[in-house]
């Protein structure tokens, strides 16, 4: 069964902190039993909370990223999840040099409805109210 999640991104402070938080906060409304936990492929942000503007969006949602600390995922993930779900194509490309691909997945195959095939990274693109939004699709 699939109960262990690691969401990934490419700095860890703003799409998969967010995923994390909020499919916690939504496992737990449905009294699910899972082990959520996010990661980047990147180095720059370890040790770092997730980004002010991000945290902020969330906040308004009601949910709290403040405890969350920003860490570079490694070939141990994929001995100790049975899920890897990434935001991008280019975070599933660096994952594949570092493990197995079968388990790895894109998070907007879970949400057809956004008709997207990636979590557009808002560090750039500035919309955090839009990644929480398709987060929580
Ligand atoms: P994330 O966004 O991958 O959603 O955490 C980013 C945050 C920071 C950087 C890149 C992406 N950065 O290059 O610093």
């Amino acid at each position: 069964m699939t109960h262990r999640i690691l969401f990934v991104c490419l700095g860890n402070i703003c799409r998969s902190p967010t995923a994390e938080a909020v499919t916690r906060a939504k496992a737990q409304a449905r009294g699910l039993d899972l082990i959520i936990d996010s990661a980047g492929t990147g180095d720059w942000h370890i040790g770092k909370p997730p980004y002010g503007p991000m945290q902020a969006a969330a906040k308004a949602k009601g949910y709290d990223l403040t405890s969350l600390r920003a860490r570079q995922v490694s070939g141990a993930d994929f001995g100790s999840f049975d899920l890897i779900v990434v935001m991008d194509d280019d975070n599933a490309a660096a994952l594949s040099a570092i493990g197995p691909t079968d388990r790895v997945r894109r998070f907007t195959d879970y949400a057809p409805e956004a008709g997207l095939a990636y979590v557009p990274d808002p560090y750039y693109t500035r919309d955090f109210d839009g990644t929480l939004a398709l987060i929580e699709t």
